[in-house]
């Protein structure tokens, strides 16, 4: 546990800022050099990401980087690629490969969202609007919710994960762009019950939550990635801090600012002494568990998505967390050696196995494209460079 608190850990000053985008995008460069137009593995093996095809969960992070690397540095390798990446995600939706998925925020939001908000490309905006319309029609009005997972018809995935938080800015966006607030309804109505059942009484989160196909109740939390059914996965309660941010954002309800404060008062009650978290928070210091450090990449981006949201007293007081969070996110975890790394983040987790969770052990203490992302798009809102994707 930690001995003093946050506020009085060292600050992340400009000049940490300017170091450290400038090592992230010398880590950018070393990494398009090795896969040119191909998409990055969700993790990497040594430190070192393989190549992947454009059929995973996490190959809209790596675009997003590229698009937050044209904007700091305006080269045209950065944006050709960007924009081959924004066809062959037009090409996944139109060929339907992996996209039986609740991930399709993550995917379009920072591939073609990012593109047309950037250069105004209609094409983008268009492939942005299928992937929409694909993540509303994943909406079930039998418990009201988005469904995480699979085929829709199928009754053993009839649930929602905390993650999909951060797939409703798709939603929001296109109703803003279209004129059409179904997309905007079924983001909303996916939230409250999201937080209806997700959130326990002492502020931490469940991971996932099935319901009833038949009645729509809901039925019992479970996790696939934390340790265990009742403990509270880093990344999820990080998912949760960012999503109630973002929906804040777009609708303004009262109500996700108090979740807000609430869920992220446990993940910072919970940071052990470094400020890294244990990839679960059934850990904390002494321990020899694995940090998740992309959780916390996460969670700083939902304090800085909140402060400009809020005044007075709260505001300042995420602000100073948020600079301390990041010093310490930059001193142990920025990887700045490319003979090392292609990655922006170390000490990351995607899955570690347990007797009570349904995952595989992998992308243990690895870069992974989303701690990457976070990383950099935290960077990018402290740079005073930044341009929401979501
Ligand atoms: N959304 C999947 C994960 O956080 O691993």
């Amino acid at each position: 546990m930690r001995n003093q608190p946050i506020e009085q850990y060292p600050v992340m000053s400009p000049s940490d800022v300017r170091s450290a985008i400038d090592a992230a995008i010398v880590q950018v460069g070393a990494s398009l050099g090795r896969v040119g137009e191909n998409f990055k593995h969700i993790f990497s093996t040594d430190g070192f990401y393989e190549t992947s095809e454009n059929d995973q969960w996490t190959n809209g992070f790596w675009t997003g980087i590229l698009w937050f690397a044209w904007q700091l540095e305006q080269d045209p390798l950065f944006l050709k690629t960007a924009m081959a990446h924004v066809q062959s995600f037009r090409t996944r939706i139109d060929e339907r490969i992996a996209v039986d998925t609740h991930d399709l925020g993550f995917l379009y939001s920072l591939s073609c969202v990012a593109a047309y908000k950037l250069t105004g490309d209609e094409f983008a905006k268009e492939t942005a609007l299928m992937a929409a319309d694909l993540l509303a029609a994943r909406f079930h009005a039998k418990g009201s919710f988005i469904q995480a997972w699979g085929a829709i018809d199928k009754a053993d995935n009839y649930r929602l994960i905390i993650d999909c938080l951060l797939n409703l800015p798709l939603l929001y966006w296109a109703s803003d762009v279209s004129g059409n607030d179904e997309y905007r309804k079924k983001a909303q109505a996916h939230i409250e019950t999201a937080m209806d059942v997700l959130l326990r009484p002492d502020g931490s989160t469940y991971h996932t939550y099935y319901f009833d196909p038949d009645t729509g109740e809901p039925t019992k939390g479970v996790t696939h990635q934390g340790y265990s059914a009742d403990s509270a996965w880093a990344r999820g309660q990080a998912w949760g801090v960012y999503g109630l941010a973002l929906s804040y954002r777009y609708t303004k309800k009262s109500e996700y600012l108090h979740l807000f404060d609430v869920v992220t008062q446990y993940f910072l009650d919970n940071l052990p002494e470094n400020l890294i978290p244990y990839w679960d928070f059934v850990f904390n210091d002494p321990s020899d568990e694995m940090r998740d450090s992309s959780a916390l990449a996460i969670a700083i981006c939902g304090l800085l998505e909140m402060i400009p949201l809020l005044d007075g007293p709260q505001a300042a007081r995420y602000e100073a967390i948020s600079s301390r969070l990041m010093k310490a996110l930059y001193t142990h975890c920025a990887a700045t050696d490319p003979s090392k790394s292609d990655g922006l983040l170390l000490h990351g987790v995607y899955g570690i196995k347990t007797p009570f969770n349904d995952c595989k052990n992998h992308g243990v203490d690895e870069c992974n494209l989303w701690g990457d992302y976070f990383y950099l798009e935290a960077l990018m809102r402290m740079n005073g460079s930044w341009v929401s994707f979501w």
